[in-house]
């Protein structure tokens, strides 16, 4: 019985996983508000017991693992103890343009305001200010949005170059344009076909194409950032360069 019910586990985290959208319309149908452009990335998991207690805004990402957990069956220890019935649940609402890091656990009575980042591995038993990163367990504020957003400026471009590179020593090919899902961009001219952008980029250019259309590349051309992540150059003439 047992095994039968963690197979059937494993099954309905499978589902959930590879069919994010089609889980966040069954949530909706159930009375769970999923505001639109709201992503589950891996395995999410929902409270389905009181739906209507759940509140989702737009432009969300929740990530693999995250669980939004609205009610507890702890009082059942109350109820041995004292003999009475104390149920306990309680609203969550996550406000337009939240990112929930991995593995993080909501738990009920919980708001975190919008323009937020909660880090992997959190577990929120507080509301988190708008414009906040926070992370741990419990979960705290450990930065505002101005300061990450600060921090990124400094870092991302580094951090695109090294991946190029380690790709390039790890398998000898020049790197593809479609090796890079969220650095795309970086290089990227901006008069290209929507439909000319591989598919992994396309999913990480946000919720408009016109965000990506307006910004502007780091790189004149994809070249420019191979030999500027330090990929030699007679290599990229040799195996040519998308
Ligand atoms: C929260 C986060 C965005 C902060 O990024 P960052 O600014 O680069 O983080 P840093 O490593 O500089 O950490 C800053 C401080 O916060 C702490 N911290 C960062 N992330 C934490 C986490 N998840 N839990 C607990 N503490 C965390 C660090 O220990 C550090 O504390 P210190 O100053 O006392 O040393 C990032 O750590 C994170 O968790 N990202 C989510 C990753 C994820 O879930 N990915 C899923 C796939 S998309």
């Amino acid at each position: 019985m047992v095994a039968l019910l963690s197979f059937f586990s494993i099954l309905a985290d499978r589902i959930r996983s590879a069919f994010p959208e089609l889980y966040i319309n069954y949530l909706r149908k159930r009375g769970v508000k999923v505001g639109e452009n709201t992503k589950f990335f891996g395995s999410v998991h929902i409270d389905p017991s009181r739906p209507y207690l759940v509140e989702i805004g737009r432009n969300c990402i929740l990530t693999g693992g995250v669980s939004l957990t609205c009610h507890s069956y702890d009082w059942g220890v109350l109820r041995e103890k004292y003999g009475e019935f104390l149920p306990s649940s309680g609203k969550i609402v996550i406000e337009d343009n939240v990112f929930v890091g991995g593995g993080s656990i909501i738990l009920k009575g919980v708001r975190i305001g919008r323009d937020s980042i909660i880090g992997a591995a959190s577990v929120v038993t507080n509301d988190i200010p708008q414009g906040s990163v926070a992370a741990g367990n419990p979960c705290r504020v450990i930065m505002t949005i101005e300061e990450y957003y600060r921090k990124r400026k400094k870092e991302y471009l580094q951090e695109a170059k090294s991946y190029a590179l380690e790709l390039y020593k790890k398998t000898r090919r020049v790197p593809k344009p479609e090796d890079f899902w969220d650095e795309y961009p970086i290089f990227s001219s901006r008069n290209i076909d929507w439909e000319n952008i591989p598919r992994s980029a396309r999913n990480q250019l946000g919720s408009k194409p016109d965000v990506f259309l307006k910004s502007k590349p780091v790189y004149a051309s994809f070249k420019d950032f191979l030999v500027d992540s330090g990929i030699p150059s007679d290599e990229i003439e040799k195996q040519g360069c998308s």
